[in-house]
């Protein structure tokens, strides 16, 4: 009889050393948490298809952004839903608009907070696509202008970072030249780098309002079927100055993750979105996985992949779960 020398599961008897071993932790630095804002006072209103998730009015966000930063998230992401849209999204840059509303009352009221903006025009835009269209086609270099209006504006209120995430080429230079004019040199980019064209975004557009009412984004947002072109955009938008290289989603592109996080030096985000967050959910509700456990083992996937920070609406739930 020959018995295995080397026997792994020595390392696993015990919690105290599984904890030895373990080669990824995740604490409550790594969590970012997306909000929602819509128009209104003391609104929060849970999202259908999203539980556990609401849509504040800004009167309500302060408190949310303290709960948050009590539970010790750094940081929050902030997207707006306005309660007019019109073509050119004019509610995005609008210096009282719904997220500069929000930017400057969360500053006011809550201390240590990175207050991160999603920069975009497809919740402001009637027809819902991420940039300006004529006819059925999304322009790139007039979108471009007015996302970098819309970051300047964002700064304006008092935003921590800007985030951009509709896609078009050319936007994190635009935008980093624009903060620079505006004497914003020091406003930090987190750039949605590699974007996917993905099913997993289907309740956040509920949440957001903001389905394209004709066509699809795959004019824009990459194929789920390439990797090389990944590493085009990432490099573009590092080339640029983005400071934070982000891959959306997360969970079906932990390859991408990995790629990123070898090559570049800065920050590596993924965003755990909304289809996957909410597959979670309802597995659980239906008792047919343990919700907490698999949302945290798609954490430790996450981070184990590369991810410095994780944006996901499960934040402010792990962060009471994580010691620190
Ligand atoms: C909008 C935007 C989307 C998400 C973040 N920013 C939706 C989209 O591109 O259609 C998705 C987030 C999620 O699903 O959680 N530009």
């Amino acid at each position: 009889m020959s018995f295995p020398r080397d026997r792994l599961r020595r390392l696993r008897g015990s919690e105290t050393l599984r904890r030895m071993v373990a080669e990824t932790k995740l604490s409550r630095d790594d969590l970012l948490l997306p909000l929602f804002i819509v128009e209104g006072s003391g609104i929060r209103e849970p999202i259908a298809s999203m539980p556990g998730v609401c849509r504040f009015s800004v009167d309500q966000i302060v408190d949310e952004a303290k709960r948050v930063a009590d539970l010790g998230v750094p940081g929050i992401m902030l997207f707006g839903i306005p309660s007019s849209k019109d073509a050119r999204g004019s509610g995005a840059d609008q210096a009282d608009g719904i997220v500069q509303r929000a930017v400057s009352a969360i500053k006011a009221g809550v201390g240590d907070l990175c207050v991160i903006t999603d920069v975009c025009l497809c919740e402001y835009t009637d027809h819902g696509h991420c940039g300006l269209v004529e006819g059925e086609e999304v322009l790139n270099d007039p979108s471009v202008e007015r996302l970098a209006l819309t970051a300047l504006s964002h700064a304006r209120a008092g935003a921590d970072m800007v985030a951009p995430s509709d896609m078009m080429d050319g936007r994190v230079a635009a935008i980093r030249s624009t903060l620079d004019e505006h004497d914003f040199e020091n406003l930090p980019i987190l750039s949605y780098a590699a974007k996917y064209a993905s099913a997993f975004y289907g309740p956040f557009r509920d949440a957001a309002e903001s389905t394209p009412q004709f066509g699809d984004r795959r004019g824009y947002q990459m194929d789920p079927a390439n990797r090389r072109e990944a590493m085009r955009e990432l490099v573009a938008d590092f080339d640029e100055g983005a400071d934070i290289l982000m891959v959306k989603p997360a969970l079906a592109y932990l390859d991408i993750v990995a790629d990123a996080k070898e090559t570049f030096d800065v920050p590596i985000a993924a965003y755990h979105v909304s289809g996957e967050y909410s597959m979670i959910h309802a597995a659980a509700e239906k008792g047919w996985i343990d919700g907490d456990r698999a949302m945290m083992e798609a954490m430790i996937s996450i981070k184990r992949a590369g991810a410095d920070m994780i944006l996901t609406y499960a934040a402010a739930d792990l962060a009471a779960r994580l010691e620190s």
